[in-house]
C-alpha cells in the first residue's frame, strides 16, 4: 500500500471521491490525470498494447476501488461488465436472479438459458425466504438492489450470509444505490458491478461499466475476458466519468432529497395509484432498506391512474423533466417502462419510472404536477 493509499483510507467516501486518483504532487504536475491516447507502447516494457490497459482507465479504476473497496476493471458499458461475469461461469451453472431486474440483464439471462449456457431461477428478491429457498445448488446469486424499475430491495447482508452457507457466489448490481449508499463487497459479496453510465458518471454523456472484487484470482480472470473479448472503454469517456465521479457526493445528496420530497407529494396526486420508493415509510421495502442502506437512491416509480395512454401523455407533456430513458444524470428523466418490449411482464404497463435529478424541487414538482394534470385532461 502506497502512502497515498493510506491517506485515502483515512478519508470519508465523500472526500475519497474528490481526492482519489490524482497525479503525484510534484511541481508543475497537473491536478487531473491526462487522457491517454495510445493504441500501442514501445518495447521492451509491460504496457504492450492499448487493449490490455490504459493510464486513464487505471485512474478511474483506482477511484472506484477506493469507493467499493475492491480491485476494479472498467468496461465499455454496464452490459459488457455483466456479460463478462456470466462469461466466466461454467456451462450449465445455476444463476438465481430477480424475476424483474434491469431488462438488459433479463434478456442476457434468457439468451443464456436458450443457448444452454446457464440455468436461471427467477425469484422475488424482496422476499428473503423465497431467495433462500432457491439457494441450494445455486452457483451465483445475482442481486440487483434496488431493482430497476420496481425498486424492490434485497436483504443484501442476510442473503450474502445465506449464500455463503450454500457455497454460492454473490454478485451485486450496485447501479441504483451507488457505493455511497451501500458497499456490497464490505458486506461479503464476491463482485460488484456498475453501469457507470448512470450516477457515477452522472451527466448522461457516456456509456461505461465496471466490475470490482476483492478476489485477485477472479479479478485476473475478468481482466482476461476484457482483454480478449475486447469490451474496452474509450479513454475520453473514462476521463469524463472520472470528472463526473468527483461530484457524486453532492449530486446524490441533492437528488435523494428531491426524490423523497417528490415521492411524498406523488402519494396523494390524483394521477397516481401507487408510488414505489424505498425512502417512503409506507413502502414495503422501507424497513429492510433502512437496516443497511445509507440512503434510498433517487429513482421513483409510480403507476398512473389513467392507464397506458394517460401515462404516455404525461411523459410527453413535461417541459423540465425530459421524456427519455436512463437514469442517474443531473437532469430528471421519465418514461413509461413498457414502451420497451423487453420490459418484464411483472412490471405494470402503466408504470412510469422517474429518475430525479438535481434541479430545484419546486420547479420539478410544478412541471410533474402540470404534466400529470394534462394527462388526466384537467
Ligand atoms: C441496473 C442496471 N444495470 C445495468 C445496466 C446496463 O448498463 P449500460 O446501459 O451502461 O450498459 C442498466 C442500464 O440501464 C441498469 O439500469
Amino acid at each position: 500500500m502506497t502512502p497515498e493509499d493510506q491517506a485515502l483510507d483515512s478519508l470519508t467516501l465523500e472526500s475519497r471521491l474528490v481526492a482519489a486518483a490524482r497525479p503525484a504532487r510534484i511541481s508543475d504536475a497537473g491536478v487531473n490525470v491526462p487522457i491517454e491516447l495510445n493504441s500501442t507502447y514501445l518495447a521492451p516494457g509491460s504496457a504492450g498494447y492499448g487493449r490490455y490497459g490504459n493510464k486513464t482507465w487505471s485512474a478511474l479504476e483506482s477511484a472506484i476501488e477506493s469507493l467499493e473497496c475492491g480491485s476494479t476493471l472498467v468496461f465499455s458499458s454496464g452490459m459488457a461488465a455483466i456479460s463478462a461475469i456470466f462469461a466466466i461461469l461454467p456451462r450449465g451453472a445455476v444463476v438465481t436472479a430477480s424475476q424483474n431486474g434491469y431488462s438488459g440483464t433479463m434478456v442476457l439471462l434468457r439468451q443464456a438459458v436458450e443457448s444452454g449456457a446457464l440455468e436461471v431461477r427467477y425469484v422475488d428478491l424482496s422476499n428473503t425466504a423465497e431467495v433462500i429457498a432457491a439457494l441450494p445448488g445455486t452457483t451465483l446469486l445475482w442481486l440487483e438492489s434496488p431493482t430497476n424499475p420496481a425498486l424492490e430491495v434485497a436483504d443484501i447482508p442476510g442473503l450474502i450470509a445465506a449464500a455463503k452457507l450454500q457455497n454460492a457466489g454473490v454478485a451485486v448490481d450496485n447501479t441504483f444505490a451507488t457505493p455511497l449508499v451501500q458497499q456490497p463487497l464490505e458486506m461479503g459479496a464476491d463482485v460488484v458491478i456498475h453501469s457507470l453510465t448512470k450516477y457515477i458518471a452522472g451527466h448522461s454523456d457516456v456509456i461505461l461499466g465496471s466490475i470490482s472484487t476483492k478476489d485477485q484470482a477472479l479479478y485476473g480472470r475478468l481482466a482476461d475476458v476484457r482483454k480478449i473479448n475486447g469490451a474496452i472503454p474509450g479513454p475520453f469517456e473514462v476521463w469524463l466519468a472520472l470528472r463526473g465521479l468527483r461530484t457524486l457526493g453532492v449530486r446524490m445528496e441533492r437528488a435523494q432529497k428531491n426524490a423523497l420530497e417528490l415521492a411524498t407529494r406523488l402519494l396523494t396526486h390524483p394521477a397516481v395509484t401507487r408510488v414505489r420508493y424505498p425512502g417512503l415509510t409506507t413502502d414495503p421495502n422501507h424497513e429492510i432498506a433502512k437496516s443497511f442502506m445509507k440512503g434510498f437512491g433517487a429513482v421513483i416509480s409510480f403507476d398512473h391512474s389513467g392507464g397506458v395512454e394517460a401515462a404516455d401523455r404525461a411523459c410527453a407533456a413535461s417541459q423540465l423533466v425530459a421524456y427519455a430513458t436512463s437514469l442517474g444524470g443531473v437532469e430528471s428523466l421519465w418514461e413509461r417502462r413498457h414502451r420497451w418490449s423487453a420490459e418484464s411482464p411483472t412490471i405494470p404497463a402503466n408504470l412510469i419510472r422517474l429518475s430525479v435529478g438535481i434541479e430545484d424541487v419546486e420547479d420539478l414538482w410544478r412541471d410533474i404536477d402540470r404534466a400529470l394534470r394534462i394527462s388526466l385532461g384537467q
